[in-house]
């Protein structure tokens, strides 16, 4: 697999390429499984349907690697949180967590009860090309608990700071209880058949840099060297979106560093680049435009030189991108790669 060498640092014969939210609304054939489902949330739980749509990308777009379709929120939603995701507004929790209370309250053993997102895997490994890999995925300990003391997205993330601030304890109590969860999460994803292990930590820059090394990239630290014991051939990517400072203390059991596209990919090549790959990051509103987006994709293809890079998106496909640029995309990836 072309994406698994890349993120062991192998020589590869072109760039690997895939999408962040490669399966989406902006194409067609998701719209059309997802009117089957009566909600986001049914599709997620439904195997079948699950991996009709994480399958989408592979045939339309031609991607190295397919992403399991379902939502970094499901595990909270096990824990007992109650999810619903209400058209306009997005993804909401009905309970959330204000104080030990609501967290003794949490369910226990929520990654025994993600049984559908392991029967996704199965069935999507039954009909991958052995030359794809799939990769499997959770939020991070940080960006799970700013949605569950939230309960929704959030501007200003007042309510996690304010706990953050005010009671560490509960703060890292909680961060505790999601690590293992996470780690049992990844476990059950990685005995299910997944290439490779993803950790999102979406919410990375809401805090200063001091806090985030403790309140966020501690835990991330923490998930990837217990997996990394336990699975040493699982390759291990984390994005910490533009975490404060990150550079400086960037360091941990993973192999492969996924970038913003507000980040500068050659400061992170210079800083890092000898040690990790790197992922991305093409800002997607360039695929608005053709010539923007080639023009972009160019640049960090000739600074990457198909050496320890993974290209994709600096952030997630969004619902009204053109598919026809996608599918260029891709095309012109592998092509403007392979000459390196
Ligand atoms: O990348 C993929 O194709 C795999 C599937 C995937 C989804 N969400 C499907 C989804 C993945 C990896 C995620 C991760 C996720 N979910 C993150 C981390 C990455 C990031 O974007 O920062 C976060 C923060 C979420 C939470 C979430 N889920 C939000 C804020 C929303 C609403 C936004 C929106 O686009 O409506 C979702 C819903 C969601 N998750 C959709 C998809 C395809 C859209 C729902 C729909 O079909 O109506």
């Amino acid at each position: 697999m072309v994406f698994i060498d890349a993120c062991r640092r192998e020589r590869t014969p072109y760039t690997p390429v895939w999408f962040m939210r490669q399966a989406g609304r902006y194409l067609v054939e998701y719209k059309e499984v997802r009117a089957r489902a009566l909600s986001f949330i049914e599709l997620a739980c439904s195997p079948e349907l699950a991996c009709e749509v994480s399958l989408q990308p592979i045939d339309i777009l031609d991607v190295d690697a397919c992403i399991l379709f379902s939502d970094i929120l499901m595990l909270p939603h096990e824990m007992g949180l109650g999810l619903a995701f209400e058209p306009g507004v997005g993804p909401r929790f009905a309970r959330t967590i204000k104080d030990m209370e609501g967290l003794n309250a949490l369910l226990p053993n929520a990654a025994s009860r993600l049984g559908y997102v392991y029967d996704t895997i199965s069935l999507i490994k039954r009909q991958l090309p052995s030359s794809k890999a799939l990769i499997g995925f959770s939020g991070a300990p940080f960006t799970l608990a700013t949605y569950m003391i939230e309960g929704s997205g959030s501007k200003s993330y007042a309510a996690t700071k304010r706990l953050l601030y005010t009671d560490a304890a509960l703060m890292h109590a909680l961060l505790g209880r999601l690590r293992d969860e996470v780690i049992e999460y990844a476990r059950g994803q990685i005995r299910a058949g997944v290439n490779a292990f993803m950790l999102f930590d979406s919410w990375a820059n809401a805090l200063e840099a001091p806090a985030y090394r403790e309140f966020g990239f501690s835990y991330i630290q923490q998930i990837c060297t217990t997996l990394k014991k336990e699975y040493p051939s699982v390759p291990l990517i984390i994005f910490p979106r533009c975490a404060s400072g990150l550079l400086g203390y960037l360091e941990g059991d993973f192999d492969v560093v996924s970038v913003a596209y507000q980040s500068e990919l050659s400061t992170f090549k210079d800083k890092i680049g000898h040690k990790y790959t790197l992922q991305g990051n093409l800002e997607p509103a360039r695929l608005y435009n053709f010539e923007a987006m080639k023009q972009g994709a160019l640049e960090i293809i000739e600074l990457m030189q198909n050496k320890n890079h993974i290209f994709n998106l600096g952030h997630g496909m969004m619902p009204d991108l053109p598919r026809e640029n996608a599918i260029e995309l891709v095309k012109l990836v592998r092509e403007a790669s392979s000459r390196y």
